[in-house]
């Protein structure tokens, strides 16, 4: 192996001889070290304009934007080429894709043979969490997309700066990804190159990613699912901490009281909406303010509390659906310097998507680069089309978001995408309890991830695609936690963060969504906070504790009770069927499921035979 060169500024010998490595594995043409400068972002985007790969957004309307289009068979997570290659089978549970590790090394390794001929491999090091702290984790991802460079270096703390606090021997996961489409000598790009053959794949034990053949999100920006959920859970397993797939939000109240929550809702159920909610009319005096809207690091404190970080650095978030009515905090943001992909270009040169704006333009071109009208009875957008955009931009950005101590949490809530069964919000009456209903929550699939839509699904604590070990093992870990922070907060008398269950989506007869949402969820969100200061009513129930009608204030909407028990009642049946599918779930995860799950499983039965 030949040792390829590298800038001064970066001394790691182990990092420089790994690049060596890889690049005599893929071949590429050529090396460049990024160094996260405005100049080489700048350099890259024009490079990817004049190949046609991203279109220049209107300078005055989108200032410093970008519109990308992926090929057609690359527009999401990919969860059944995705793999967590543990030592043993069972150490990956039975809701990850599993390959012996030495076998997937054999795959990869002669999958990556010359997989960046006539292409340049960039060295990208990052930081997940803010440059030098100490619950940050780095990374470097070597690539062949500049795409990808230029988003992680919106995604998070990306450059120079990272190889500082590598020094000469600091660790690094290293991540390797490719889009992998080689070109001959001669041979021209096109614009989105990826490949039909896709491999997502984590080494838990030697903290190692490979990507292969796709160029989209989390399939390719590795610092986000790959390394700050899947890896990083199993860090935290084997270190006391959690890693998870939830928000982070502060909000308060009039008297100045602040309570930070994390919320765990499956990929598009509604993170980045609920972390930027704006109080509506009626909340005059309150304030959410904005941590994360996606990924959450948390770690128990002595002083008896848990304490959170976002370790991204930019929000890449879905774009239908978003708009001045549903989350104004979130177009704000997207005022500069976006990166969009897969939404619709207006005949001005700025971006469109559906539920926008109610008017439809009257014409667009669509996310496959095609006229569109509206009667062409087309999507102008695809319903997995993101943004990316740097999380400091958003005008509801917590004065702590970048804290290294992280924010303490009051409550976690946890929620999916249920036509019926879930009411609008319950509490667990305790941590175990708490835990039971994350992992046996459910969620309709959505655009996120390739495969069919819109079906039921198990989801426990939003991590199914994102647990990076045994899912039963993790249900422990969660219990693990909750045993060591009851210690701490009795010692140091204070209360436990409290555990919530959402759901914003329940549908009538005609199939609309009864519950308004959006920036009313603050009426629940109230709910919440009071129960943690003690304050509010509510009932048990089959599904937890639940408030009535007149323990939510209703103050600037019309809500009627009729639809308030529309979005509350409680179905016998329903709730029959709903323990058959935890039961299904507990069946298949087999004997990694702690016991306290399955006595809270057998109390709800009981409970359940008494009454709804
Ligand atoms: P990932 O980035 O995939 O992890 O998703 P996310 O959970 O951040 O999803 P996001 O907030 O982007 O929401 C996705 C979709 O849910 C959008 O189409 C929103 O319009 C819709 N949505 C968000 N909040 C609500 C709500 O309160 N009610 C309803 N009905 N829809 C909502
Ligand atoms: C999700 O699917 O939950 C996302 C988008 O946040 S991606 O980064 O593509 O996984
Ligand atoms: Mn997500």
């Amino acid at each position: 192996m030949t040792p390829v060169n590298a800038p001064a500024f970066v001394r790691h010998t182990k990092l420089i001889e790994w690049v060596s490595q890889i690049a005599e594995l893929t071949q590429p043409d050529h090396i460049e070290w990024c160094d996260g400068s405005d100049v080489e972002n700048q350099r890259l985007l024009d490079l990817m304009v004049s190949k046609g790969t991203l279109v220049k957004l209107n300078e005055d309307k989108r200032p410093g934007s970008y519109l990308a289009r992926s090929s057609p068979s690359d527009v999401a997570r990919v969860e059944d080429r995705t793999y967590i290659c543990s030592e043993t089978k069972e150490d990956a549970g039975a809701t990850n894709n599993w390959a012996e590790p030495a076998e997937m090394r054999h795959t990869l390794n002669g999958l990556f043979k010359g997989c960046m001929k006539g292409r340049t491999l960039y060295v990208v090091p990052f930081s997940m969490g803010p440059l030098g702290s100490p619950i940050a984790h780095i990374g470097v991802e070597l690539t062949d997309s500049p795409y990808v460079v230029v988003n992680m270096r919106i995604m998070a703390r990306m450059g120079k700066a990272v190889y500082d606090v590598l020094g000469t021997d600091g660790e690094f996961i290293p991540c390797v990804h490719t889009v992998a489409s080689p070109l001959a000598a001669g041979q021209s790009d096109v614009a989105w190159p990826s490949n039909d053959t896709k491999y997502i794949v984590h080494f838990p034990q030697t903290r190692e990613i490979w990507s292969y053949g796709s160029g989209y999100g989390g399939n390719a920006l590795l610092g986000k699912k790959c390394l700050a959920l899947r890896i990083a859970s199993a860090m935290g397993r084997d270190q006391g901490w959690l890693a998870e797939h939830m928000l982070i939000l502060g909000v308060t109240n009039p008297k100045g009281e602040k309570h930070y929550v994390a919320a765990a809702f499956p990929s598009a159920c509604g993170k980045t909406n609920f972390a930027m909610l704006i109080p509506p009319a009626g909340y005059e005096g309150w304030k959410v303010e904005t941590v994360g809207d996606d990924i959450a690091w948390i770690k128990p404190n002595k002083d008896g509390r848990l304490y959170a970080i976002n370790p991204e650095a930019g929000f890449f978030g879905v774009a239908p659906g978003t708009s001045e009515k549903t989350n104004p905090n979130c177009m704000a943001t997207l005022h500069k310097e976006v990166i969009f992909t897969n939404v619709a270009l207006t005949d001005d040169g700025d971006v469109w998507w559906e539920g926008m704006s109610k008017e439809l333009p009257s014409h667009l071109i669509d996310w496959t680069g095609q006229d569109w009208t509206p009667d062409c009875g087309r999507k102008a957008a695809h319903p997995n089309a993101r943004f990316t955009v740097s999380a400091a931009q958003c005008p509801s950005i917590d004065a702590d978001w970048e804290n290294p101590a992280g924010v303490p949490i009051s409550a976690f809530i946890f929620g999916g995408r249920r036509a019926d069964t879930m009411p609008l919000v319950s509490e667990a009456p305790d941590w175990v309890n708490g835990v039971y209903k994350a992992a046996t929550m459910g969620s309709e699939t959505t655009a996120a991830a390739a495969g069919q839509q819109g079906v039921v699904r198990s989801d426990p604590f939003a991590m199914l695609p994102f647990c990076g070990y045994n899912m039963g093992d993790y249900f422990k870990h969660w219990l693990k936690i909750g045993e060591r922070l009851e210690a701490d907060a009795k010692a140091n008398g204070i209360a436990m963060p409290r555990i919530f269950q959402v759901n914003w989506f329940r549908r009538d007869a005609d199939g609309k969504f009864v519950w308004p949402g959006f920036g009313q969820n603050m009426r629940v969100l109230e709910w919440m906070i009071d129960r943690c200061e003690g304050r509010a009513n509510a009932t048990p129930s089959i599904a937890g504790l639940v408030p009535a009608y007149e323990d939510l204030h209703w103050q600037g909407l019309d809500f009627t009770k009729s639809q308030f028990e529309e979005v509350t009642r409680l179905n016998a049946q329903e709730w029959h069927r709903e323990l058959d599918y935890h039961q299904a779930l507990f069946e298949r995860l087999g004997d990694h499921v702690p016991a306290e799950i399955l006595a809270c499983h057998d109390a709800l039965e009981q409970s359940l035979d008494q009454a709804v």
